[in-house]
């Protein structure tokens, strides 16, 4: 059955650990809470999507332990399907996230069974991207197997939702396929090998460069994109926040969901923001996205 969307990437557990400040090198603390919840950057994107209506697949990998159980739980939850969710001889992805007072996070992700979703994985669930209306992916799965999502999706005729989090450098065939292709500030300087001051002449520079359409995320920020030659840009919604993990698969999530629903990028980032900046006023990733028919800000 075709999909709206397809994402194909990571699953992790969180294992979150409240701290009043983060500690120095060789330092040890005493944290204040811990929960492990489900994560990973590519099953963020997908339960993002679902909640919000879309019909998603999941392409990806976990181990076969307690872990697994956890990172599946929210993809499970917002009803996407598994069936090329694989069970691999190996850990189930892991991140580990330090929450301090000041709403800074740390991040550090021990990629297991992520490491796994290679291009025979990809392969088999060739159909299901092909016929999909919209392939999302990102680079917390091997970089080989993110460009050979990015061919069978643009020899398919899929658009690709190119999510390059966290930063690394892609081949610009890969890069071109993307439609669009989204980044934060960091992840678009390693793309193009230097920082530019201005968001807007980072996306315009990646269009130059043969990227049908692309959307640079600033967090507090807003968002710049580039689409049809034309620049585009809009703040972030003003909200108390608590977390900001998981804040931008929550944004590509939605961007994908509303490009599935027929909306241009620029409308579909409108949904996007709104998701987003819902989803950094309560904690975690996943169990931090909204539902279908939730107010949003
Ligand atoms: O983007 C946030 C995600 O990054 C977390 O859920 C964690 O699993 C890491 O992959």
């Amino acid at each position: 059955m075709a999909r709206d969307v397809v994402v194909v990437g990571s699953i992790n557990a969180d294992l979150v650990v409240q701290v009043e400040r983060h500690p120095l090198p060789g330092e040890t603390l005493l944290g204040r809470t811990s929960v492990v919840l489900p994560g990973g950057k590519g099953a963020n994107q997908a339960v993002a999507a679902a909640r919000l209506g879309a019909d998603v697949a999941m392409v990806g990998a976990v181990g076969e332990d307690v872990n697994a159980t956890t990172a599946l739980s929210g993809l499970r939850d917002a009803g996407v399907d598994l069936a090329h969710v694989h069970t691999v001889d190996a850990p189930t992805g892991l991140a580990v996230v330090t929450l301090s007072d000041d709403g800074e996070n740390t991040i550090v992700v021990v990629p297991g069974a992520n490491a796994a979703v290679g291009e025979r994985v990809v392969d088999g669930a060739a159909d299901l991207v092909t016929g999909a209306r919209v392939c999302v992916v990102q680079a917390e799965i091997p970089l080989a197997t993110v460009a050979h999502v990015a061919r069978l999706a643009d020899a398919g005729g899929t658009r690709l939702v190119l999510n390059v989090a966290p930063a690394a450098e892609l081949p610009l065939e890969t890069v071109v396929a993307a439609d669009p292709l989204v980044v934060n500030e960091h992840e678009a300087a390693t793309l193009l090998g230097r920082r530019f001051a201005d968001a807007g002449d980072a996306a315009r520079e990646l269009a130059a460069r043969g990227v049908r359409s692309v959307v640079v995320t600033l967090g507090a920020g807003g968002v710049v994109g580039v689409e049809d030659g034309a620049t585009w840009s809009l703040p972030a919604r003003t909200v108390d926040a608590l977390d900001t993990t998981g804040a931008g698969d929550a944004f590509v999530g939605a961007l994908a969901a509303g490009i599935a629903d027929g909306l241009a990028v620029e409308q579909a980032a409108v949904l996007a923001t709104r998701v987003a900046a819902a989803s950094v006023t309560r904690l975690g990733a996943q169990p931090s996205y909204p539902w279908r028919g939730d107010d949003l800000p």
